[in-house]
């Protein structure tokens, strides 16, 4: 049995001529939050759907728990819950008998439906609003609401598309604890997104996507490795000449390919040291500045954050 437990391979999907998705492969290791990032029209919804059965591939496989998608989408089914990117029109409902639906559509037995639903509600920080319809709900409460109907089921496995699309900063940061809070119940988590901020606070794994093929994928520290060969070392010291020194001592070392005067900033003097080698490497810098004689006020390593990585990978892709 494989670790994990969403795989594609060579996943085609052809709308016609147009081809949406190209060849994608990807692995979702169990218990990961797993960020789907790409572009609009990438092929995140699209790869979604023919993980949930809505879609059948033009080609290649698609498998949940190591099942089929085309040989048993009933089990494919049972195992995930599914978040689509619309709300859907189920606005003439209750709260509480909104997700009394989706339970009583999974055959899950009236008697055990009213427990059910206040243990949804209760997690998705709803309980006070069960009466309310779903219409009066604000944006952030019904993609909760939304979160709370996929667990009906008590799935392994959530598929979310967009879960935090045009919610304010506060409503996705509640999504994103929510997240959070379903990983430690053992749920595994992919989803969409196009906002990399919401990727970087919690996800374990991501992939890119672009033009419906995986472009990069990983955990967060592969990931890091993968689209980051420079590393950017700043030495702060104290004076121009020390500055120097610095530039003359490392200059020539392997893994070195370029070494930058930063703006001198409160009177200290900065250089930036692009560099490729690996940390036993970077000690090795650390301490050959030291023993050309040079006091090192301070040495840091600038961690780019995933937006610039991102930029970096599509626009390798485009140009
Ligand atoms: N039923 C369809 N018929 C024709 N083309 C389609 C269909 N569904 C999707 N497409 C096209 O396939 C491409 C991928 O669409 P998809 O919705 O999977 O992208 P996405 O990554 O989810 O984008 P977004 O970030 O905008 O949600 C788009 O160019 C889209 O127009
Ligand atoms: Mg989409």
């Amino acid at each position: 049995m494989s670790e994990f437990i969403i795989e594609t391979h060579d996943l085609v999907k052809k709308f016609g001529n147009f081809t949406a998705v190209n060849g994608l492969s990807l692995q979702v290791p169990v218990g990961s939050i797993y960020g789907f990032v790409g572009p609009n029209g990438a092929g995140k919804t699209t790869t979604m759907r023919i993980l949930t059965t809505l879609t059948r591939p033009t080609s290649g496989g698609a498998f949940i728990n190591g099942v089929s998608v085309l040989d048993d989408p009933r089990a494919v089914r049972r195992a995930i819950g599914y978040m689509p990117d619309e709300f859907g029109v189920y606005d003439d409902m209750r709260a509480w008998e909104y997700l009394d639906f989706f339970a009583s559509c999974y055959d899950i037995p009236l008697a055990e439906r009213k427990k059910l639903i206040d243990d949804l509600l209760a997690l998705v920080d709803l309980s006070h609003r069960r009466e309310d319809m779903v219409d009066k709900l604000s944006r952030g409460m019904k993609q909760r609401l939304s979160l709370a109907r996929t667990l009906a089921h008590d799935p392994s496995v959530l598929i979310l598309d967009e879960p935090a699309s045009g919610l304010d900063p506060r409503a996705r940061v509640e999504i994103r604890e929510l997240l959070v809070e379903l990983a430690k119940m053992g749920k595994t988590i992919f989803f969409s997104t196009h906002i990399l901020a919401d990727v970087s606070e919690i996800c374990t794994h991501i992939g890119i996507v672009e033009a419906g093929q995986i472009i990069a994928q990983g955990s967060m520290d592969e990931m890091r490795a993968q689209l980051q060969p420079h590393r950017e070392i700043t030495v702060t010291v104290r004076d121009a000449e020390a500055a120097e020194t610095v530039k003359r001592t490392v200059g020539g070392l392997t893994g070195v390919v370029n070494v930058v005067d930063l703006e001198a900033k409160g009177g200290r003097y900065r250089v930036r040291i692009d560099y490729t080698g690996d940390d036993d490497g970077v000690a090795a810098l650390n301490a050959s500045i030291n023993n050309a004689g040079v006091s090192i006020l301070g040495f840091t390593e600038e961690t780019k954050d995933l937006e610039a990585m991102f930029m970096r990978v599509t626009k390798g892709i485009v140009t």
